[in-house]
């Protein structure tokens, strides 16, 4: 795939990103995970880099790494590293993308030494995770903007719109999963944005690269208004 890079018109903005699962430790060897590659996150870092923003991506553990040299990594594995790292750096940003599946409970409790098999059933008491979305909604200053994601499998629209409103986000970016190739380890996506003033746009099915321009394009007019 070639990139033919439109302008350096992120030259000058700060670009924070989230992206990756999260680990959630249950024992020394044992964590609570999820499926999420960090593909869509790590396109979008790559893509605001070449658009000239100084990016930040707060990764979870992810096989995938960013192409551009001029993306700062900072690596996490947990939701509570990773909501460290981004409230600690959102002040200083103009933007940011929450790419990231954050798991949303983990383990109440980690065993220092590994979990012995023994009855027939075992519990494991999980507590809720921070909500990183929520919060950098709640510190969001005038002229800053907070993008996020949402993955439904019902009630698509009615769930995202929710999210964009409670979280306060400027736009919330919808996966389909009603089409195959779009969505959790596919090198393409669909999508909708769904903004405050309940406009909506769909994108057709293409690649993550090709989603995440559309995506920082959006998010460039908003810089405009
Ligand atoms: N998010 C986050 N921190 C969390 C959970 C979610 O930053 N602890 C962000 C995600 O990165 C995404 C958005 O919030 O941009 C929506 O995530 P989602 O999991 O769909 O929302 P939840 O509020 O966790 O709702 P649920 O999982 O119950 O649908
Ligand atoms: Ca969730």
């Amino acid at each position: 795939e070639q990139f033919f890079t439109q302008s350096q018109d992120l030259k000058g903005k700060k670009i924070l990103l989230t992206a990756g699962p999260t680990y959630e430790p249950i024992d020394p060897v044992r964590f609570i995970g999820n499926r999420s590659s960090g593909k869509m996150g790590i396109a979008l870092a790559d893509a605001a880099a070449r658009r000239g923003a100084e990016v930040t991506l707060v990764l979870g553990p992810s096989k995938l790494s960013p192409q551009e040299k001029n993306v700062r990594v900072i690596n996490v594995e947990t939701a509570r590293e990773m909501h460290e790292a981004a409230l600690l750096h959102y002040p200083q940003f103009d933007a940011a993308i929450l790419a990231a599946a954050v798991a949303d409970y983990r383990p109440k409790t980690v065993a220092t030494e590994k979990i012995k098999k023994k009855g027939e059933e075992l519990q494991l008491d999980l507590v809720k995770n921070p909500d990183i979305a929520a919060d950098l909604g709640q510190m969001k200053k005038p002229g800053q903007f907070l993008i996020g994601f949402a993955l439904e499998t019902n009630d698509e629209e009615q769930h995202a719109q929710g999210k964009l409103e409670r979280k306060n986000f400027d736009f919330i970016v919808l996966n389909s999963l009603r089409d195959s190739g779009a969505g959790f380890n596919h090198d393409t996506n669909k999508i909708s944005i769904l903004f405050r003033d309940n406009k909506k746009r769909d994108f057709e099915l293409k690649s993550k690269h090709a989603v995440a321009e559309d995506i920082l394009q959006a998010m460039i007019d908003l810089f405009k208004v």
